[in-house]
């Protein structure tokens, strides 16, 4: 059996990572509504990725005999002022996850959950990936500036993802 506490930090994660997905799609539908199909795409698959996040959390507690108890996807905003401001919020949004997946290794490790351990150390890896791919555009989308020809290039760019 899981540890009570694992396991409603894990409710929690699976909540927090609905929650991302459903962000990242509310993102999308603004690119779209704009016509960075690029962008939109790109966000999209985030999207996707974030929901995979939250099936995985779940299939690990199901297999460990906890309980799983979905609470409310809070709903997320739907208007930037521009790209950038998306892209610095992906950036934050994902560094606020990484403290929350080191809370639960830091409670895995307290607890001696060794399996909670060896389950959330790819969880580790996947937010240094996470947060170095928002960082870059972020980055890129500093250099572009307003520029239009700039930003067309990455939104064919970001389209190939
Ligand atoms: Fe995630
Ligand atoms: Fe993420």
């Amino acid at each position: 059996m899981i540890p009570v506490k694992m396991q409603d930090l894990i409710n929690a994660q699976i909540n927090a990572e609905m929650y991302s997905s459903y962000l990242y799609l509310s993102m999308s539908a603004w690119c779209s509504d704009k016509n960075w199909n690029g962008f939109a795409h790109w966000l999209r698959l985030q999207a996707q990725e974030e929901l995979a996040h939250a099936m995985k959390f779940y299939d690990y507690l199901n297999e460990r005999g906890g309980t799983i108890t979905l609470a409310a996807i809070a709903g997320p905003k739907a208007d930037w002022k521009d790209l950038p401001a998306i892209f610095k919020e992906v950036y934050a949004h994902e560094q606020k996850v990484t403290g929350m997946i080191n809370a639960l290794m830091a409670e895995a490790i307290k607890q001696k959950d060794y399996a909670s351990e060896i389950m959330l150390q790819w969880f580790v890896t996947e937010q240094v990936e996470e947060e170095a791919n928002a960082s870059e555009i972020v980055d890129t989308l500093e250099k572009i500036g307003p520029t239009a020809g700039g930003l067309y290039h990455l939104d064919r760019q970001l389209g190939q993802r």
